[in-house]
């Protein structure tokens, strides 16, 4: 049986609310598709704990910055869709642009501060559009729980402190990051890459496990920690460092001193992708 695809926000409020009423946990897993092991694991995950698995799959104009690749993202919905049926989800749900943005909105989410950094230095809006299409799928499916991945750090918690001050009926369950055997973090943009640039690309996750070391070996000072990783990725042509940085956890602001647990996140850029990628550190007691 081919998986059950529905595309205008009423059939799928429809098609819902039957689940709403029963004691059904409905899980959402909010994509943009051209799905890899990362996004299947997210799927997995909602598999084993909900009732009902809703996935969405959109590719949201409004996340993407003028001269980012929008037109170009990758769409892979056959693969996709095969995808979601072998793993038992219940519904995709997939409108197109006008569906979801009939007209110009006027009404959009901002959360503060936490896009203050990182990826919203280099991404004007980016998280903008990111907190109204997840508040819109969180208005038109109702779940229960939503699924994120830690790959995309800052947006997992712009998401939940959204959540959290807007007092959203929603469990946001946070899902380790997903790597190719040589560190890679999957992404649907490492589709992008040359043969030569996919081999330097897990320079990031290299770059990053040397600045983990050194806060497990004790050093706190975050100068320090961040020159000898980003020292990695400056010695490698084809790659151009976006940021390298160490911030707090849940407001992604950046510490000068080690403390407490840390998140050191990076982006870089090699050919026409641009990737991104963090590991979680914390300080060892000597
Ligand atoms: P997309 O990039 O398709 O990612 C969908 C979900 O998959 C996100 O929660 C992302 O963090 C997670 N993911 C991607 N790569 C992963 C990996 N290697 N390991 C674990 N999880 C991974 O993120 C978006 O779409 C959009 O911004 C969206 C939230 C759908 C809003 O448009």
């Amino acid at each position: 049986m081919r998986v059950e695809v529905v595309k205008t926000v009423d059939a799928i409020r429809e098609r819902l609310q039957p689940v709403r009423l029963s004691q059904d946990v409905l899980g959402l897993v909010p994509t943009m598709g051209a799905f890899h092991d990362g996004h299947l694991n997210l799927i997995r995950k909602a598999r084993q704990d909900c009732g009902c698995v809703v996935v969405s799959i959109f590719v949201n104009p409004h996340q993407f910055g003028p001269g980012e690749d929008f037109r170009t993202y990758p769409q892979t919905l056959e693969s996709d869709l095969a995808h979601c049926e072998e793993l038992g989800v219940d519904v995709v749900f997939a409108p197109n642009v006008e569906e979801m943005y009939p007209e110009e909105p006027l009404a959009f989410v901002e959360v503060e501060k936490l896009g203050d950094h990182l990826c919203g230095v280099h991404r004007e809006d980016h998280f903008k559009g990111v907190a109204t299409v997840v508040l819109k799928l969180f208005g038109i499916v109702q779940p229960d729980r939503a699924y994120f991945g830690e790959k995309d750090a800052q947006q997992l918690a712009i998401v939940r402190r959204m959540v959290h001050d807007l007092n959203l009926q929603v469990q946001i369950v946070p899902v380790p990051i997903v790597r190719e055997s040589d560190g890679l973090a999957m992404s649907s943009r490492n589709q992008y890459l040359e043969a030569e640039e996919r081999e330097r690309a897990p320079l990031l996750y290299r770059a990053l496990q040397i600045a983990k070391e050194q806060i497990e070996a004790g050093e706190t000072g975050s100068q320090a920690i961040l020159g000898k990783a980003r020292r990695v990725l400056e010695e490698e042509p084809l790659i151009a460092v976006d940021y390298l940085e160490l911030v707090d956890p849940d407001e992604m602001q950046p510490v000068s001193e080690v403390t407490g647990p840390v998140r050191v996140c990076g982006a870089i850029r090699i050919g026409s992708a641009r990737l991104i990628d963090n590991v979680l550190c914390e300080k060892t007691d000597p």
